[in-house]
């Protein structure tokens, strides 16, 4: 196996999926289930997790750090699978640092797409957001929202603890519970008429059930994978030229900032126990 990845790492062009801790593993499911035969490389900044309290300089450093790291392993592509990363480092990294860096290689958030589709799910035109401190105060949802759907109506909750429960393996628990229907019920009390909540972190989906369980039944509640997926789906259609660079293996890597053991823990829900996480430091 040593020589193989060997041989991988020096050919291989897989497409890099981001994230500061496991959330993003939520997308890399969705993104091997629907385009398999691309290779992929994920990376987890687990050590500096959450990234949702911290500020914009601190958000974009570390962002940036791990995009370079991508682009050495031979990354054409990144997908910033964090939505925090996404409202906070995207633009900047896009407009400033990768002309200066690749002109050719592309870095692509998780918002945008997210906004293009969301509104085609609500009836009453009432939508709540569940995110980190961060994106919520950015206010990108609203503003994305509303440049492809004028007439919807975005109503933002914040969940600071909900990523640290995750990170910290405490979210199948009692004190867990109260954190989730404290902020379920402080959405839903901004708008009766809210039928369709986006979990705009790609942490939130590992709570799924218990999120459903407190959430009014007639609530649509929408985890991005899938949005994400068939919207790269489109975007390597669109662009040959970025498609033709992504090698096409059908091999995933997962690396962590932090410890193997509890990356391997979280991963095998997603892709089993055979897959190993490998620990690097970008710093
Ligand atoms: N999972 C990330 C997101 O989608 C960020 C979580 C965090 O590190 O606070 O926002």
């Amino acid at each position: 196996m040593g020589w193989l990845f060997y041989f991988w790492s020096m050919t291989g062009k897989p497409i890099g999926v981001f994230d500061s801790g496991y959330g993003g593993l939520t997308i890399l499911k969705e993104l091997v289930s629907k385009l398999p035969q691309y290779d992929y490389l994920y990376l987890g900044d687990n050590a500096r997790a959450p990234y949702g309290t911290r500020s914009f300089y601190a958000v974009y450093h570390y962002t940036l750090q791990c995009v370079k790291w991508f682009f050495k392993q031979g990354c054409p592509l990144v997908i910033l699978a964090c939505n925090t990363a996404s409202a906070k480092a995207l633009r900047t990294i896009q407009q400033n640092d990768l002309p200066a860096i690749d002109p050719e290689k592309r870095v692509l958030g998780v918002i945008r797409p997210t906004a293009e589709i969301i509104g085609n799910y609500t009836k009453t035109n009432i939508i709540g957001i569940l995110g980190t401190n961060g994106t919520v105060q950015s206010d990108s949802y609203p503003i994305e929202i509303k440049k492809f759907f004028p007439g919807v109506k975005v109503f933002q909750q914040a969940c600071p603890l909900w990523v640290p429960l995750v990170e910290s393996n405490e979210y199948d628990t009692e004190g867990a519970d109260y954190f989730i229907k404290k902020d379920i019920d402080n959405l839903i009390s901004q708008s009766k008429d809210i039928d369709t909540v986006l979990l705009a972190c790609t942490h939130y989906p590992l709570l799924l059930k218990k999120i459903r369980h407190f959430a009014p039944e007639r609530i649509n509640i929408i985890a991005q994978g899938e949005i994400i997926a068939e919207s790269l789906k489109d975007y390597l259609i669109r662009h040959p030229e970025i498609e033709q660079n992504c090698s096409k293996g059908g091999m995933v890597d997962l690396y962590t900032t932090d410890s193997t053991e509890d990356f391997d823990r979280h991963s095998s829900v997603f892709f089993g126990k055979g897959l190993k996480s490998k620990h690097i430091n970008v710093e």
